[in-house]
């Protein structure tokens, strides 16, 4: 007996395409493109199985003889059967043959959303605490390069009060104090509240300690976890957060992040989005901003880097002084790193070694910039912190139609270094959806010859974007077509990434798209160290505990 099946050609070819990508989970890069593509034109025009998004549609009895929406296929069960069999045939000595390639993925998820619009000021995520001159914005960042101090920071809105902070690792027992400093500023003609920081050092690592900040019955009581000491085993989980904003979608991706676990924020830039307003509004709404992500910042340090929307250059205003709001409410420790300047340092925490970097400060061959990474790299010690983690805000790879090409400059310029230092990973933003690449580099192209297009390099970071923390401007969806083989993994959706490091040879990455409400794990590799995971240990690694890890699971 014959049966109809009408194919959904989209979902069939995606489908084709992640199984493909996913038998060759082992890969670092796609090196039989042309033939994976080739395999998935053949399947999508002649095959219809079941299993590849196939639905059965019960209102065509009998075949067509009118137009109808999408190709119709006729094939009886025998049919489906040998196709199968033929399917699972060539798949077999496909795999068999080619064993080391892989399809980059495009994910064709179609997700609601909440409209990419501000939070209104009067809602409950901006709260103002109670009290007289409560400190409000509470948020801690790393103060040394080790881990064992704190920059604590916030604002009293009404006078500028104590700049002390008390400190102890029992709960309501503050044996210890430290005082800050205080300072405000004008932009436009919103002034301040006044904003106060204070480190904190001396700290013991791996431990719990509770603070208070405030006064009398206005004071705040808050807690965090120093991380453990700097070797190169020690696990610890990072999350990653770009772009994030004030908007319902903001958080949500807030929400799903502190449901992770994770102990540290490698923020990629874009923090409030208030340079989207005018005048007064664009104080206004740092300050909403930093009371909405008080419920994480309190608690754990965010490492700060810095975007396009930090710079507020607006002449118009009369306000030309580039960072000015950002660099009075956030503070780094860039001096524990022989930095010159906050917007680019690096602090070492756990076994990773995290390298910030300014996409908006000078960064071309002399500049202080330049030099400073010059002098970092080289005090990069990987037998103590063998992981090598470098934040910057504009992707160098990145093939989403929006801010194309927008890190081109900083690749030509620092690509060599990456490659040469074998950085592990680069996180970046900017761009409002989520990539991550293969491994790969174009460092031997120049302006007279060389490779004009990046190839597979075992030496080279992985790239990975995710400005898609939820802000006002809404999803970057438009990708360039086709996906460019450099390119792993794209979707336009709202998320976060975490990163557990595991030990010195592997860490477990995961991409989490806001789903509705709910987070969903979307993308998830296993990274090796660059350093201590040299390829005969992948292999003993991947043989002994990685090749199921987690269903499928690709490892790089
Ligand atoms: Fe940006």
């Amino acid at each position: 007996m014959s049966k109809w099946y009408k194919i959904d050609s989209n979902r069939t070819s995606n489908a084709i395409t992640f199984f493909l990508s996913c038998a060759f989970s082992s890969s670092t890069f796609p090196a039989n493109l042309r033939f994976a593509s080739y395999l998935k034109s053949a399947l999508v025009a002649s095959t219809v199985p079941r299993a590849f998004g196939l639905s059965p549609s019960p209102s065509l009895p009998n075949p067509p003889t009118t137009k109808v929406d999408g190709p119709i296929i006729m094939l009886g069960t025998s049919g489906v059967r040998a196709l199968l069999f033929q399917l699972l045939l060539i798949s077999f000595v496909f795999f068999s043959l080619v064993g080391n390639g892989s399809a980059g993925i495009t994910s064709s998820f179609i997700r609601s959303e909440w409209p990419s619009i501000d939070i209104p000021l009067d809602n409950e995520a901006f709260a103002v605490p109670k009290g007289h001159n409560a400190p409000q914005q509470v948020h801690i960042t790393q103060g040394d390069y080790d881990g064992k101090a704190v920059i604590i920071s916030w604002v009293t809105p009404d006078e500028p009060g104590p700049s002390k902070v008390q400190y102890g690792m029992a709960e309501n027992q503050y044996k210890f104090s430290a005082e800050g400093t205080v300072a405000n500023y004008t932009f436009y003609n919103y002034k301040s509240g006044y904003i106060h920081h204070c480190l904190v050092d001396g700290l013991k690592h791996n431990t719990k300690y509770y603070y208070k900040v405030g006064m009398g019955d206005s004071s705040r009581e808050f807690w965090f976890q120093t991380p453990p000491e700097v070797q190169p085993d020690a696990s610890y989980t990072f999350g990653i957060i770009g772009d994030l904003g004030q908007t319902y979608n903001s958080l949500s991706t807030l929400e799903h992040y502190m449901q992770s676990g994770a102990q540290t924020i490698l923020f990629v830039g874009d923090l409030s989005y208030a340079d989207r307003y005018q005048y007064n509004d664009v104080g206004i709404r740092w300050d909403s901003w930093g009371r909405f992500v008080e419920r994480s910042t309190a608690y754990q340090p965010w490492i700060w880097s810095v975007g396009n929307h930090e710079i507020e250059y607006m002449p118009e205003m009369g306000e030309v002084v580039p960072f000015k709001s950002y660099l009075h409410r956030y503070a780094t420790p860039y001096m524990s790193s022989r930095s010159s300047n906050p917007l680019w340092y690096a602090i070492r925490r756990a076994s990773a070694h995290i390298i910030v970097l300014s996409s908006y400060s000078p960064f071309v061959k002399y500049t202080p910039q330049w030099r400073w990474l010059r002098e970092e790299l080289t005090r990069v010690d990987r037998e103590k912190t063998p992981w090598l983690i470098v934040l910057i805000h504009a992707p160098i790879y990145n093939s989403n139609e929006a801010h194309y090409m927008e890190g081109e400059a900083m690749r030509a310029v620092f690509e060599s270094w990456f490659v040469h230092y074998k950085v592990d990973l680069i996180f970046a933003g900017h761009v409002h959806a989520y990539e991550r690449s293969y491994r790969i580099s174009n460092i031997h192209y120049n302006v007279s010859s060389g490779d004009r297009y990046p190839v597979p390099d075992k030496s080279a970071p992985v790239y990975i974007t995710v400005g898609d923390g939820g802000n006002q401007e809404g999803l970057a969806s438009r990708y360039r077509d086709p996906q460019p083989d450099y390119s792993a993994f794209r979707e336009a959706s709202y998320g976060h990434s975490t990163l557990e490091i595991k030990n010195r040879t592997h860490a477990f990455y995961h991409w989490n798209r806001n789903d509705d409400g709910e987070k969903v794990a979307t993308d998830k590799v296993v990274f090796h160290n660059q350093y201590w995971a040299s390829n005969m240990q992948r292999r003993r690694l991947k043989k002994n505990h990685l090749r199921n890890a987690d269903g499928g699971i690709a490892s790089y």
